[in-house]
């Protein structure tokens, strides 16, 4: 087999705009496994699917063992059996590859097909997502069976879209990924000067003279206690990168069989939002539309589910996104599991279509009897009632979107923010050697993203190469690794009147994790207006008192010492030897400006800078004094502006209404200056006049 090439999604890319599935309504239902159950429990199920208003079914995720049995003898009867079914029905189907979890005759025969993990263990059969990227057998009799599969049900009147395995993810680490990695260098590189040179290996005697003695980075070479200990980011970076594309290599390869066969159905893989593994701005353009499963971290800000829709919907360049999965009740995957209480699931569902959900479906539609998912919330419990506080729930949301009908279809977001969404920078961040492993990227990159939301604004969260002309404020937050013409882009948002945000750790190191061999912050110091020559670090515990005109906030984890070249001093800080030096600066560039901050602030630390940049644009919402009432808005392909409005909190939020409207859920027309009261979790749709 060829080495994968390097990916052509990054950078430079303009993501290609989607390919969506057509349908007449958001697109509700969910997975289903009925090959694990007898007839009746089909008939049973049909039933209570039109109660609940289910128009659509992901099928065959985990089909290969039954579709074949042995090798190269196909048996389609179950899957014939189930598209037909819903074909009758009048539903239509996902349809999965199933090649997510290889069947045990293929591991025996291929013992290659299972994958050597970090420690450099080759495992047996067992679990899914368990097969080698780089394995020939894996991609033979993957895409013989997604050929097969498309071959057999491109016209079929239930196929809607086609769903690629499941959930890719993980890494490998054997022989046949170190040849395919070696290839990818010399793609990459050319030469190995090239490499040594973007690895810095001069440093601790590393210079490679012959490609084959580059090994991949694992516990067994450059890294010590687990994946973010690496004494050499160049390759560890690379490594990430090129298991990305290896396992983008297995997507693509899916998809031509499909395309032999079927050459215009919609095709996606289900995405996890913001999974470190895989750099998704690689995969976007390969996919005719994206879609992601929603299960947000226990406890966690509405604002988190709200990052991921937007980082989905950024993949397609803003167009809308399914939400592949969700959980109508409760996970089994964690420790402790807890229940979505009632309302919430309803919340969460438009939270989605409010980002730029066009179809919205469940984890699980039937409850495994057997195995790890036994506990799983699914739509329909092991007993198979209709009469629980979970299908009820389902069901009234079923007869809520049947009624909205095509109103928010193909609807995209206005938004004139921008958050850059770098993996390259996530994997460079969370891999350094200093000044802090105590700052998560994520962490960061949410909480000025939940800022700008909270404060009303719509946010498209987009990735570097992105086109940035539309947007009045960019926020890069952590944006470790500045790459290609990136600083020259920002420079241009400033210079025509915008607003650029970067904060503590942006703009240290090019592609390839080497330090800008200039002040700090490299490529952005002349925009920024600064020049930080020293950082503090300091435990979690520390707090530095930091003053904001007359608010004082807390920081903590990272202190740069900022010496303004230009820039103003906007927040300074309150201890220690730097006491009195600036926090925050912003410079005046051109029409614009371009804002600092260079520590981690706490959330209202960060929501006092944001709210100051969005306020320069107009852009703080009509209820940004109410943080648990959360605003979005699309805009129809017949330009009608929709605003949602989602009350996360468990009490009522009496508002008074900014605009005439008309709540599409209610038909209710409202008038300016009205109260507006939205029930407690409760959600209104309006249409703005
Ligand atoms: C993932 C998978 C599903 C199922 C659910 C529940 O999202 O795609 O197959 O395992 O989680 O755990
Ligand atoms: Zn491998």
């Amino acid at each position: 087999m060829t080495a994968p090439a390097p990916a052509t999604g990054n950078p430079g890319d303009r993501p290609h705009p989607g390919h969506l599935p057509t349908t007449a309504k958001i697109a509700y239902g969910g997975d289903y496994n009925p090959e694990q159950w007898p007839d009746d429990v089909w008939d049973d199920d049909h039933r209570l699917f039109t109660r609940a208003g289910v128009d659509t079914l992901t099928v065959g995720v985990f089909s290969w063992s039954l579709t074949e049995p042995t090798e190269g003898a196909y048996d389609f009867t179950v899957l014939d059996r189930i598209l037909d079914r819903a074909a009758a029905e009048g539903r239509r189907a996902v349809l999965a590859t199933g090649t997510a979890a290889v069947p045990p005759w293929l591991a025996k025969a291929y013992p290659e097909v299972n994958r050597t993990d970090f420690e450099g263990r080759r495992h047996r059969y067992g679990q899914r997502h368990n097969f080698c990227p780089a394995s020939p057998a894996y991609r033979r009799l993957s895409t013989a069976l997604a050929g097969r599969l498309a071959e057999r049900y491109a016209g079929h009147p239930a196929l809607l879209a086609w769903h690629i395995n499941n959930e890719y993810g993980g890494a490998c680490y054997c022989d046949l990924c170190a040849e395919d990695f070696r290839g990818w260098l010399r793609a990459r590189y050319g030469t190995l000067d090239a490499l040594n040179d973007a690895w810095w290996t001069t440093f601790w005697s590393h210079r490679y003279t012959d490609w084959d003695q580059i090994e991949p980075p694992s516990a067994l070479t450059e890294h010590w206690r687990g994946p973010d200990h690496t004494a050499f980011q160049g390759i560890t970076l690379d490594y990430q990168r090129f298991m990305t594309d290896a396992l983008l290599g297995c997507f693509t390869a899916e998809k031509e069989a499909i395309r032999a066969h079927d050459p215009a159905t919609p095709v996606t893989t289900n995405f996890m939002g913001a999974y470190r593994p895989l750099d998704y701005h690689r995969w976007a353009p390969h996919l005719d539309f994206a879609s992601w499963d929603s299960y947000p971290p226990l406890g966690a800000p509405p604002s988190r589910p709200a990052l991921g829709h937007d980082l989905m919907r950024g993949l397609k360049d803003g167009a809308p996104f399914w939400l592949m999965e969700q959980t109508p009740s409760t996970t089994a995957c964690h420790d402790v599991n807890p229940l979505r209480r009632p309302g919430e699931l309803r919340l969460a569902t438009w939270q989605a279509i409010a980002h730029g959900a066009d179809a919205t479906l469940y984890f699980q539609m039937r409850a495994s009897r057997g195995a790890c998912e036994k506990y799983f919330g699914a739509v329909i419990g092991h007993a198979g009632r209709d009469d629980t506080r979970v299908f009820r729930e389902v069901a009234a949301l079923g007869e809520e979107l049947t009624a909205l009908g095509d109103a928010t279809l193909g609807a995209r977001t206005p938004a004139r923010t921008a958050l850059l969404f770098d993996w390259d920078s996530w994997w460079a961040l969370e891999i350094s050697d200093g000044p802090s492993r105590l700052v998560r990227y994520p962490d960061v990159v949410h909480a000025y993203y939940r800022a700008a939301r909270e404060a009303g604004a719509d946010v498209d969260v987009v990735p570097v190469t992105a086109d940035l002309t539309g947007y009045d404020v960019v926020l890069a937050p952590v944006l470790h690794l500045v790459k290609g013409d990136l600083a020259d882009r920002l420079e241009e948002v400033a210079r025509r009147g915008g607003t650029v945000l970067a904060t503590f750790l942006t703009a240290r190191c090019d592609e390839h994790d080497r330090a800008f061999p200039t002040d700090v912050p490299g490529p952005l110091a002349g925009l920024l207006g600064i020049r930080v020559d020293e950082w503090d670090a300091r435990p979690e515990d520390v707090v530095q008192p930091v003053t904001i005109g007359a608010s004082r906030h807390g920081a903590r984890l990272v202190f740069e010492i900022v010496q303004p070249r230009g820039a103003e001093p906007v927040a300074t800080y309150g201890a220690d030897f730097y006491a009195g030096t600036p926090a925050v600066t912003r410079h005046r560039f051109g029409a614009g400006e371009a804002w600092y901050v260079a520590t981690a602030l706490d959330q209202p630390g960060v929501d006092d800078v944001v709210r100051r940049v969005l306020a320069r644009h107009g852009l703080i919402g009509p209820y940004a004094d109410r943080p648990a009432v959360e605003t979005a808005h699309r805009v129809t392909p017949d330009g009608t502006r929709l605003l949602f409005l989602l009350n996360h909190a468990p009490e009522p939020a009496p508002l008074t209404a900014h605009t005439d409207a008309t709540d599409l859920l209610t038909g209710k027309r409202i008038e300016r200056g009205a109260p507006l009261t939205l029930d407690p979790l409760g959600v209104a749709v309006l249409r703005l006049q």
